[in-house]
């Protein structure tokens, strides 16, 4: 939700906490602020706005010092205003906190601190633990973050600095993401990967539960009792390329267009043509596992949620087991009866999102086995699962999910071909899918060359007022994701529906003025889809068909045809997609909307 970055060491420290809220900014960005200790003591600059106007602040009156902590906010509670932003501090300003997270019992606690005399600037459940440290017992800084985590209930990432230990930072996990970067001149900390790329490829990911002392010479982590722990230094795999924009205006533009290198990332070493199936080494799903499986339920939230709903479709089809797509959110608090042989996926980019994670203990507490699909490397899903796919498609900074959903209908066909193939597919079939698959980032780059024709497209549709999106089958996700995507980054309202949903009401909505585009591959049900068009035709609706190359019946019946190429039906949505993702991105553009940074919106949503 939020992004916390620190750092701690021999060089000055705010171009540090700059660049790495710069990074982080996805996550959230309606304030921020930093917060240095110094010759005077802890320094804090904040403000409503973005992290060029914190830099501007900080060249105006700027703080010298090499040790501090930053933060970039997605505000949950208190407006985001300048007294709201983080780091918050205690009452005599000798010491700062930022946070990502929700204190929950937050209103108990303020009333007892006021009380007890303390003094609350802002509205934000955050600043009460700065106020509890203040108050808490303890020699050290760490003794007085233990001591007052001891009355918290909630979720938290944070870091802490003091006038006291001017050069220590204080860090704290539970539930929120946090990992340490070990560096050549100093530690660090940040909520992900992305800050400290350009200093380090070594980090620490903290895990619940963990305290960690951060000095320039090193670190170590303790538990709530302060006894020492022991955590895993890993390796980085993403390189600082990978975060650029590399040439592109948005990040969202670079990682469409990447797509086609990014579903070859999630096929890279895991098709065995000879024998007709996938290898999955993380999975952890062996033959007897895969022959228990007797029903699957597949999690997420958003554009994951859209997948999962496409992976029904793909894993019931191939493997003949009954699958069901719930939205994670409401699936955490179903009253849930054992069923054993269930097989839960938790479906996520970030690997971060309470919703999802929350799903997947669920399911794990009610017996299920559970796997995750996420694309974040040692992100908090992807280690809790009992196995899993990564995606492999690179980090995504977009805020509009794109290339990982591509690569999640890859996943998921490859999980469906591994367990088909356990359960009975013939190698055949097995042989022939693997081709689809191998053939499929080649489709891509095909259809990917359609983004000039969409530009112009875009500018007939970049004053709609709202559209619906329609499709079929395992298009019908393909729907809901293009609605999403142009509802998220260029805020025209829009929904999706099963075609034939559409004569059940939202027929209604449909005139001259109403745009709809149609999914209508050449599938088992296009001729379905056909008559729903004409159905809209005979009400003067406007009609976008996304369709197959060569496909020439629409003629007369669709206002403009985009097409893609031809592909296994299964698959078709990791090429239907791409014209709605190029549309919903060249209207959004056309209407001057920050199509990385889309208003109300962060990239993981990490509390509930
Ligand atoms: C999609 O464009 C949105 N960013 C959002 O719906 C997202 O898909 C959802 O929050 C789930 O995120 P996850 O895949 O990281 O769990």
């Amino acid at each position: 939700m939020c992004g916390i970055v620190g750092y701690v060491g021999s060089r000055p420290a705010v171009p540090i906490l700059l660049q790495g809220l710069v990074r982080l900014e996805y996550r959230g960005y309606d304030s921020a602020g930093v917060a240095v200790t110094g010759a005077r003591g802890v320094e804090v600059r904040k403000l409503a706005g973005r992290v060029p106007a914190l830099a501007s602040l900080l060249g105006a009156t700027p703080v010298a010092g090499t040790c501090g902590i930053a933060h970039t906010r997605w505000a949950t509670h208190g407006a985001p205003t300048q007294v709201n932003a983080h780091p918050h501090g205690d009452c005599g300003g000798a010491l700062a906190v930022v946070h990502n997270g929700i204190i929950e019992n937050a209103d108990v606690l303020r009333p007892q601190l006021e009380r007890a005399g303390h003094e609350f600037a802002g509205e934000t459940d955050t600043e009460v633990l700065a106020h509890l440290i203040e108050d808490a017992p303890g020699e050290t800084l760490e003794d007085r973050v233990i001591a007052a985590l001891a009355h918290v209930e909630g979720t938290y990432g944070l870091a802490v600095v003091s006038a006291a230990e001017p050069d220590k930072i204080v860090v704290a996990r539970q539930g929120s993401p946090v990992l340490l970067g070990i560096g050549e001149h100093g530690m660090f900390v940040a909520s992900d990967a992305s800050a400290v790329l350009e200093h380090t490829r070594s980090v620490v990911y903290l895990d619940d539960g963990d305290i960690a002392v951060l000095r320039p010479e090193g670190y170590h982590v303790l538990d709530d009792e302060s006894h020492v722990r022991v955590r895993e230094v890993a390796d980085l795999a993403w390189d600082l390329e990978a975060i650029e924009l590399g040439g592109h205006e948005h990040f969202m533009l670079k990682e469409i267009l990447e797509q086609a290198e990014t579903t070859r990332g999630t096929l890279r070493g895991r098709l065995l043509f000879d024998e007709g199936t996938a290898r999955l080494n993380g999975l952890n799903l062996p033959r007897d596992a895969a022959a228990a499986v007797q029903r699957i339920v597949l999690l997420g939230c958003g554009t994951s949620w859209h997948a999962a709903l496409a992976g029904r479709e793909i894993l019931e089809s191939l493997t003949g087991i009954p699958a069901y797509a719930e939205y994670a959110s409401e699936f955490r608090y179903r009253r849930m009866a054992p069923l054993p042989g269930t097989l839960a996926i938790a479906i996520s980019q970030s690997g971060e999102t309470a919703d999802t994670l929350e799903a997947m203990r669920a399911a794990r507490a009610a017996g299920c086995r559970v796997l995750g699909i996420v694309n974040v490397v040692g992100s908090t899903i992807a280690r809790e699962a009992q196995g899993g796919i990564y995606l492999h498609a690179g980090p995504e900074i977009g805020v509009a999910s794109t290339k990982a959903f591509t690569s999640q209908v890859v996943a998921l066909a490859l999980l469906g071909l591994y367990l088909g193939r356990q359960r009975g597919m013939p190698a055949d079939e097995g042989r022939e899918l693997v081709c689809h698959l191998a053939a499929l980032p080649g489709l891509v780059t095909h259809a990917l060359a359609i983004e000039p024709e969409v530009r112009v497209l875009a500018e007939r549709y970049a004053d709609a007022r709202n559209a619906l999106y329609m499709g079929r089958g395992v298009n019908f996700p393909v729907a809901l994701e293009g609605a999403l995507k142009l509802k998220e980054i260029s805020y025209i309202h829009a929904e999706g529906y099963p075609a034939a949903e559409m004569k059940h009401g939202p027929i209604a909505l449909i005139d001259e003025n109403m745009p709809v585009f149609v999914v209508a591959p050449k599938d088992p049900v296009y001729p379905k889809v056909v008559s729903n068009m004409q159905e809209v035709k005979a009400r003067g609706g406007r009609i976008v068909a996304i369709t197959t190359e060569g496909n020439g019946d629409l003629r007369g019946l669709v206002d403009h045809q985009l097409r893609v190429p031809a592909v296994t039906p299964l698959l078709s949505p990791v090429l239907t997609v791409i014209p709605l993702q190029l549309l919903a991105y060249h209207i959004a553009v056309l209407r001057g909307c920050d199509v990385d940074k889309p208003r109300n919106l962060a990239k993981s949503v990490t509390v509930e």
